[in-house]
């Protein structure tokens, strides 16, 4: 019998159940929570527990609540400590979004390495990160915590994030049990509105949303947590076929998402329901499904007793679930060292440790991406420069550390304006020029939490006035402008996802003044930009970079560092082309670039042109490369062999800088419509002036599956079209056969 066999056998119903209770908890812990612990009521606490957000109290109050547990409860059982770890905990690191712009998958691992030391030293042992929803919706908020839209790029992310959060060995008490989320597509919520439904294909669901999630659990990832949305019509927390494929990790729902479920309007499998109690009949299902972990619903612990009495959920599936919940506290090494993760000395080391700030400034600076440099406007030359730094956001460091950063410090923050000032020879003028929303409704719903979003009380021409003033008196404008943090990430979908009108106005002067001006974004989403592109001559897309975003970005602007980033979702040019990727499939009536009015047949929207203002994989640097042809190990290939294509960059500027070589494939002949292309392969290469480089991608006929409308993995012979590229929409290509 094994240590979890005897312990099984030892526990009572209520110990079983209250092991897959999942409750929040604050400091002070509250006597009544104390006491659920030391009844062995509580398997694990989130949020709000650790109290160390500006110091290195965390560790000495964790121990104490562990101590509850381990020492004061019938069995000892150490608990699971959770909290929302999204992009670095006291050391803020840019939004997950950002970084998947980095292509660098060491930068990723970085990340949560740092991540994780920093959530173990206050304690944690689990977190919710990292988020693999796939989006293709720019409106919802929640794009800001995932890494883009495509299912390959996503997938090589979502390994890199669960080795880097979780080690080598989850019982290092530096590693953290890493949480996949959303399970499953999430992303696809109709019309980009926060927790609503979605209607996806199973190929789709295959093809799209599940890759980054099955790359996660190949890598070892140890729970996974489901998604509000229903999809197909069955909420995840009920639907057992989609839960099977998340056997072997531990699966939690989502915060209160069982009793969510009665206003979806869900009932049992047979459509019945406990009309006096349905938080009964929703409990007992989630459970039927291989829900094992009750986030805040408490239907588990109150609920299930009855629901075994009844004959309606089995011991077996208890057992199953306390069982899945005991496993992963023995994986992170509880059961040996309960205290492993309570250290003060080592808090003191690694909390925003001096060395996670220079990697957060190279991660933030890394995950930028140039739009657009006419005329090598950008890198600006400091000595002499008198610089008019001018936007809402400019020296804002609240909102540069972005949603979902609760412990960090906007104190230690570097603002845009510190950054700059910062740049030796530098003269910096600044304004503030506009508010970031004048909207008050708006501003209540962002400062929610607390105010993050300021109201400049003057009228705003008056400081658009100042601005222009301080404008006119610069050689160069720097407009800092963008979303405010809580624009993006839960609950914060948004229908126009342009810049906010009073920054358009603003902008609108400052352009009118005649100084070069190179617009800053600061965002969490892709935004909408067409005038913005058209007419300002240089744009940064730099996202939340985190704590060091203004060093960052001062690095940039003033050439100290390459921007190597590149986009990891489509950018429309207006909020009515979305849903929008770059591997739609293809039509029977291929639209034209040139939106020909005579072609009644290639033509799309009357108002404008169907393709993206900034495609997928697009990004600029102070270089140039030069890309040769690519070649082909072969042009037939049988269904063992391996394909290498190889193909020469060569750095062809003055400067040194880094490229991300893309491969995509076409299938341009299937049985069932295919992607117009899909994203196979990227390496990123750092090349200095006069370098050349052979980058060589290898593929197989795995690469070449998909999932047909019956749910067979297919992949069928013929013709495949292969490109390479610095970008989807600027690729070389070549053609091979491929035999069965
Ligand atoms: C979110 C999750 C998060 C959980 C706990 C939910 O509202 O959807 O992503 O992990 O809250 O904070």
């Amino acid at each position: 019998m094994t240590f979890i066999d005897d312990l099984l056998a030892r526990m009572t119903l209520e110990e079983k159940l209250g092991q897959l209770n999942l409750v929040t908890a604050t400091l002070p812990l509250p006597e009544d929570r104390a006491a659920d612990i030391r009844a062995g009521k509580i398997g694990g606490l989130l949020g709000g527990l650790v109290d160390c957000s500006f110091g290195v109290g965390g560790p000495d109050a964790a121990r104490e609540i562990q101590a509850i547990a381990v020492e004061q409860s019938r069995l000892g059982i150490p608990l699971l400590l959770a909290y929302d770890v999204i992009h670095g905990h006291q050391t803020v690191l840019p939004i997950p979004l950002a970084l998947s712009c980095s292509w660098n998958l060491g930068h990723v691992e970085t990340a949560a390495r740092i991540a994780a030391r920093e959530a173990t030293a206050c304690g944690l042992n689990w977190v919710f990160s990292p988020m693999l929803d796939i989006c293709r919706d720019p409106r919802w908020g929640r794009i800001a915590e995932g890494a883009g839209e495509d299912p390959y790029l996503g997938a090589r992310i979502a390994e890199a994030m669960v080795r880097g959060l979780q080690g080598a060995d989850l019982a290092d008490p530096e590693s953290v049990m890493a949480c996949i989320k959303h399970f499953i597509a999430y992303g696809a919520a109709e019309g980009g509105r926060d927790y609503n439904n979605a209607d996806v294909s199973p190929a789709r669901l295959a093809d799209v949303y599940l890759p980054p999630f099955r790359a996660a659990l190949e890598a070892g990832a140890g729970s996974a947590m489901m998604s509000f949305a229903a999809v197909n019509g069955v909420p995840s927390h009920a639907d057992a076929d989609h839960l099977r494929l998340l056997d072997g990790v531990l699966r939690v729902s989502d915060f209160n998402a069982i009793p969510e479920m009665i206003a979806h309007g869900l009932g049992d499998e047979h459509g019945g329901i406990d009309a006096d109690d349905p938080l009964q009949t929703l409990s007992e299902r989630a459970l039927r499904a291989g829900v094992q972990m009750d986030m805040m619903g408490h239907g588990f612990a109150s609920r299930l007793p009855a629901a075994l009495a009844a004959g309606r959920v089995s011991q077996a599936e208890i057992d199953a679930a306390c069982r899945a919940v005991l496993e992963a506290k023995a994986r992170l090494g509880l059961f040996d060292d309960p205290f492993g993760r309570c250290d003060q000395a080592r808090a003191a080391r690694n909390l925003l440790a001096p060395e996670y700030r220079v990697a957060a400034r190279q991660l933030a600076a890394d995950s930028c991406v140039l739009l657009k440099n006419a005329g090598d406007l950008l890198p600006l030359a400091a000595p002499g420069l008198s610089v008019a730094v001018v936007g809402p956001l400019a020296d804002d460091a609240w909102n540069i550390l972005g949603p979902w950063s609760f412990q960090g410090d906007p104190a230690s923050a570097v603002t845009v304006l510190d950054g700059i000032h910062a740049v030796p020879g530098v003269t910096v003028h600044h304004a503030r020029g506009a508010n970031l929303v004048e909207d008050r409704r708006m501003l209540d719903l962002l400062n929610f939490a607390g105010p993050k979003v300021t109201l400049d009380p003057r009228p705003p021409a008056e400081m658009v006035a100042e601005a222009v003033a301080v404008a006119e008196a610069a050689d160069v404008v720097v407009a800092v402008l963008g979303e405010a943090a809580e624009m993006s990430g839960e609950a914060a979908s948004r229908m126009d996802i342009g810049l906010p009108p009073g920054q358009r106005v603003l902008l609108e002067a400052l352009h009118a003044t005649g100084k070069p001006v190179v617009l800053v974004l600061l965002h969490g989403r892709p935004l909408t930009l067409p005038w913005e592109a058209e007419h300002i001559p240089a744009i940064l897309a730099t996202w939340f970079g985190g704590c060091e975003t203004g060093n960052a970005i001062a690095d940039l602007l003033f050439g100290l560092r390459n921007p190597c980033g590149r986009l990891t979702t489509t950018w429309p040019r207006h909020v009515g082309q979305v849903p929008l990727a770059y591997d739609r499939a293809t039509t029977g009536r291929p639209g034209s670039r040139d939106n020909d009015p005579g072609k009644y047949t290639t033509r799309c929207y009357l108002d404008g042109a169907s393709e993206p203002l900034f495609p997928f994989g697009f990004g600029l640097g102070y270089t140039r490369f030069a890309y040769g042809p690519p070649a082909a190990s072969a042009s037939q290939l049988g269904p063992d062999d391996t394909l290498t294509v190889s193909l020469s960059v060569t750095n062809t500027g003055a400067r040194s800088g880094e490229e991300v070589v893309q491969m995509y494939v076409t299938d341009p002949v299937a049985s069932v419509v295919r992607p117009g292309k899909q994203l196979k392969g990227f390496e990123k290469i750092v090349l200095a002036p006069g370098e050349t480089r052979t980058v060589r991608f290898r593929l197989t006929t795995r690469d070449l599956e998909f999932h047909t409308p019956r749910g067979d993995r297919v992949w069928e012979p013929g013709r495949f079209v292969i490109g390479i590229g610095p970008d989807s929409d600027t690729l070389q290509t070549l053609t091979v056969h491929w035999r069965r």
